[in-house]
């Protein structure tokens, strides 16, 4: 089993003032309550990022920061946009790439996902690569074969940095419905996605899932599911929803036994 990856997707919630109160929460829970056997990280919005890495930093929290979206050009002339570099330059390891939400809303297609993948692995960001399907493939049972395109393409031509790389799974019919994949359903794509890596040589990649996961739900999806961990959405907007659903990632861990 792999040491289980507990996300943290604010999304457009929280503005800075906001942000420094839940990140301190989090800070006073976990120094009375560690959790070793599970590694956490933030993904705030970008105007919230300095904030957060301070207080992670001056209150040495066991907790990484990630950015929702990152730019696939380096600089230049791309109004509204972000570079990997800037990140890094904001101690942010972490960025999420391809969430459902940018490719649905603000099409970002797969050949922008590629590219996007290569300028987070150029500047050493850890990318949270995230596949998933409609209901409407679900209902024709497209699934499997659609999550294999998106990695597919993601995956292609990398050259260097593949050992960054994490998988987050989160069907879009699960995501904000409080409509949990049963653990069948997870399971099934954890092989398959597991399969799909294991031919890109990228074994040693965690896979997440990602959709309505709350604390009731964890376990089951940790033990029954075999996830290696959760992108968590509304769920990590307080932080004790959020640390009970990573405390049953750390409970769950066989490696500390
Ligand atoms: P919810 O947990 O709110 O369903 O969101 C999931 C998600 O999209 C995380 O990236």
């Amino acid at each position: 089993m792999m040491r289980p990856l507990v996300v943290g997707n604010w999304k457009m919630n929280l503005d800075f003032v906001e942000a420094i109160h839940l990140t301190q929460q989090l800070g006073v829970v976990l120094r009375s309550r560690p959790l070793e056997h599970v590694d956490i990280v933030l993904v705030p919005p970008f105007v919230d990022l300095r904030s957060v890495t301070s207080i992670i930093d001056s209150e040495r929290m066991p907790v990484e920061v990630g950015a929702q979206h990152v730019s696939m050009h380096d600089s230049g002339a791309h109004t509204g946009e972000v570079s990997a570099s800037m990140l890094r330059r904001l101690a942010v390891d972490w960025v999420l790439v391809g969430h459902s939400e940018r490719r649905a809303m603000y099409a970002m297609s797969d050949a922008v996902v590629a590219a996007t993948m290569k300028a987070a692995l150029r500047h050493g960001l850890k990318p949270i690569l995230c596949v998933g399907e409609s209901l409407e493939v679900r209902e024709a049972d497209g699934h499997l074969a659609f999550v294999s395109d998106q990695l597919q393409s993601a995956l292609a031509d990398l050259s260097g940095g593949e050992d960054l790389i994490t998988v987050a799974y989160e069907p879009v019919w699960a995501i904000g419905t409080g409509r949990t994949a049963g653990t069948d359903q997870v399971r099934e794509m954890m092989q398959h996605i597991r399969g799909v890596l294991n031919t890109r040589g990228l074994t040693n990649a965690r896979i997440l899932y990602g959709g309505s996961v709350n604390p009731e739900n964890a376990r089951d999806l940790m033990v029954d599911g075999k996830v290696n961990g959760f992108l968590v959405g509304g769920a990590s907007l307080k932080a004790e929803s959020f640390l009970a659903i990573a405390d049953n990632a750390n409970d769950c861990y066989d490696g500390k036994r």
